[in-house]
């Protein structure tokens, strides 16, 4: 199995997506343990690095037409340059900056998004990059009407689509959430 083709997404503003890798399993424990990321996304019970690492095993090879893409978001300008990208190879990888997770339904009628940033990201204008890299990733992937579901408490989230457009779907009257839908193309 190969991944190479999410070294072929799009970058938007300074931002790329990159696959998972052991390198990043403190990152992701540390995320699971985030009191934000924990309320408004699914992480498992363990939260530890080692299921992070074994989490990570399982993740770092999504096939572009599989049932669920968990990437990273990282940075698309450190390491560009060949010579800054060998000075990152002896040093650290770009860093995990959030996540975007994609899951389609086995009779892809419906695809879901979710995505995160890291707490040290938040509230520094990276919120609209992330969610053009939803709309990029729902697109190389082909996923069908893909929605992004809300927890109606979640102003944050809710604040980050409404600013970039994306229009809302019906929900069940008093389901406690929100689903916008990502715009195609
Ligand atoms: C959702 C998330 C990606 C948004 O990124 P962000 O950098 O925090 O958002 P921004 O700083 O761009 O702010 C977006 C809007 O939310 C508002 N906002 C941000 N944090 C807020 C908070 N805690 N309470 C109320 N409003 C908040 C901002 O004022 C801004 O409003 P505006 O558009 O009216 O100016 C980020 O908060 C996050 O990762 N949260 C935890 C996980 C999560 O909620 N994931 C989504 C699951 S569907």
């Amino acid at each position: 199995m190969s991944a190479d083709w999410v070294n072929d997404l799009a970058s938007v503003g300074e931002y790329r997506l990159r696959c998972w890798t052991s390198a990043d399993a403190t990152a992701l424990a540390a995320a699971w343990q985030d009191e934000d990321i924990a309320r408004w996304n699914p992480v498992p019970d363990d939260t530890s690095e080692a299921a992070a690492r074994r989490w990570i095993e399982r993740h770092c090879m999504p096939a572009i037409d599989g049932a669920s893409v968990d990437l990273v978001v990282t940075s698309a300008t450190r390491g560009s340059d060949p010579r800054v990208a060998l000075e990152f190879a002896e040093s650290q990888a770009d860093p995990v900056i959030g996540e975007i997770g994609l899951r389609i339904d086995p009779s892809r009628m419906i695809g879901e998004i979710g995505f995160w940033l890291d707490a040290s990201y938040r509230g520094r204008q990276i919120s609209g990059s992330l969610l053009g890299l939803c709309r990029v990733l729902v697109a190389a992937v082909g996923s069908p009407t893909t929605v992004a579901v809300v927890d109606a408490k979640n102003v944050a989230a809710k604040s980050s689509i409404n600013r970039v457009g994306w229009p809302e779907v019906q929900t069940r009257p008093g389901s406690g959430v929100v689903a916008f839908q990502v715009p195609v193309g």
